[in-house]
């Protein structure tokens, strides 16, 4: 398939504000988790810790992803809505845990103190325990969802969560295979840390709107392109913005001497990066033609956004 950014209509020009299309998603989502999580039975300071992490502001783009991949392959989004409840959860957790005094030791997220400088570090571990399995059990099947897509979901779900686990131990801890050189162990990071649950958030929305094979690969090399994209915007924003525009703090990847891309291949070529995996999501989704146009908006929007 030879289709380049050029190629594509205008209305997936690219823009720094989400389109309507995305907050209708996200909005949808966090219904969901709202009516979800008032009937999990959780004691009721375990429930507000959790509501505080997870209905309290946050882009949603995971969830957006996995209802947006529904529809790319001519699936139903009401099909995928446990799924993407579940990204949220997951996503939401991985936060939570990342901010902890023995991990980033932040104070700030999503434009409020993290949980942890909330409500303890010990509601901070167990909320974050939670919000890992009240995802599985959103995916599990008890929810009304076809038994066969549950099973195939949930084995994504482990294996994208194992990863970012692992990419989280990467990032924290080191233990990188013998021999790796500063790029290679930086994408051995970002790919796991961030991108696998991206790529994941992609390929379950396709699994609920029944993608075939092809499909589904064109999500996956679309996820793949924009989950390293995001990580690397992400690392660029951590030098650009300030932590009241970002909602979390600033600065702080160069203070901790964490592995970025623009430390490592520096700003400008960090951009190009970006511009290259942005160009590589697009061509991925392309063949899919119009019900992937939200893939194709929402990919220019991650490359540009600001926050
Ligand atoms: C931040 O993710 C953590 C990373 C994986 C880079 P987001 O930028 O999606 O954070 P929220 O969900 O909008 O708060
Ligand atoms: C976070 O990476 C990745 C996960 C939460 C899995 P960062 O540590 O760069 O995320 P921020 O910048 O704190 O959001
Ligand atoms: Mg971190
Ligand atoms: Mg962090
Ligand atoms: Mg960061």
């Amino acid at each position: 398939m030879s289709a380049n950014v050029d190629t594509i209509p205008l209305v997936h020009m690219i823009s720094d504000t989400p389109s309507e299309t995305v907050f209708a998603c996200a909005s949808s989502v966090e219904a969901h988790m709202e009516d979800f999580l008032s009937k999990a039975g959780l004691p009721s300071n375990l429930l507000d810790a959790v509501r505080y992490s997870v209905l309290a502001g946050g882009k949603r783009l995971r969830p957006v992803l996995t209802l947006l991949s529904c529809d790319a392959v001519g699936g139903r989004r009401a099909d995928a809505m446990n799924a993407a409840a579940a990204m949220e959860l997951i996503h939401a957790f991985s936060l939570v845990h990342d901010d902890l005094p023995a991990m980033d030791d932040d104070c700030l997220r999503r434009g409020q103190p993290t949980l942890h400088v909330h409500a303890g570090e010990a509601m901070a571990i167990l909320a974050g325990d939670a919000m890992m399995s009240l995802a599985f059990e959103l995916v599990s099947g008890a929810h009304g969802d076809d038994k066969a897509r549950c099973s195939a979901v949930t084995v994504e779900l482990a294996r994208g969560t194992t990863s970012m686990i692992g990419g989280q131990v990467y990032d924290t801890l080191g233990g990188f295979p013998d021999g790796m050189g500063d790029r290679e162990r930086l994408e051995l990071i970002h790919r796991n840390k961030t991108g696998a649950l991206i790529r994941v958030a992609c390929r379950i929305g396709g699994i609920c709107g029944e993608a075939d094979a092809k499909q589904l690969d064109a999500l996956t090399r679309y996820g793949e392109a924009v989950g390293l994209m995001f990580q690397i915007v992400d690392d660029l924003l951590d030098v650009t913005q300030s932590s009241e525009h970002l909602g979390k703090t600033a600065g702080k990847d160069e203070t901790a001497g964490k592995l970025t891309f623009p430390s490592t291949i520096g700003l400008e070529r960090s951009q190009a990066e970006v511009q290259r995996l942005l160009e590589v999501a697009r061509e991925a989704v392309a063949p899919l033609g119009e019900p992937a146009g939200g893939l194709q908006e929402l990919a220019g929007y991650l490359a540009v956004r600001t926050k």
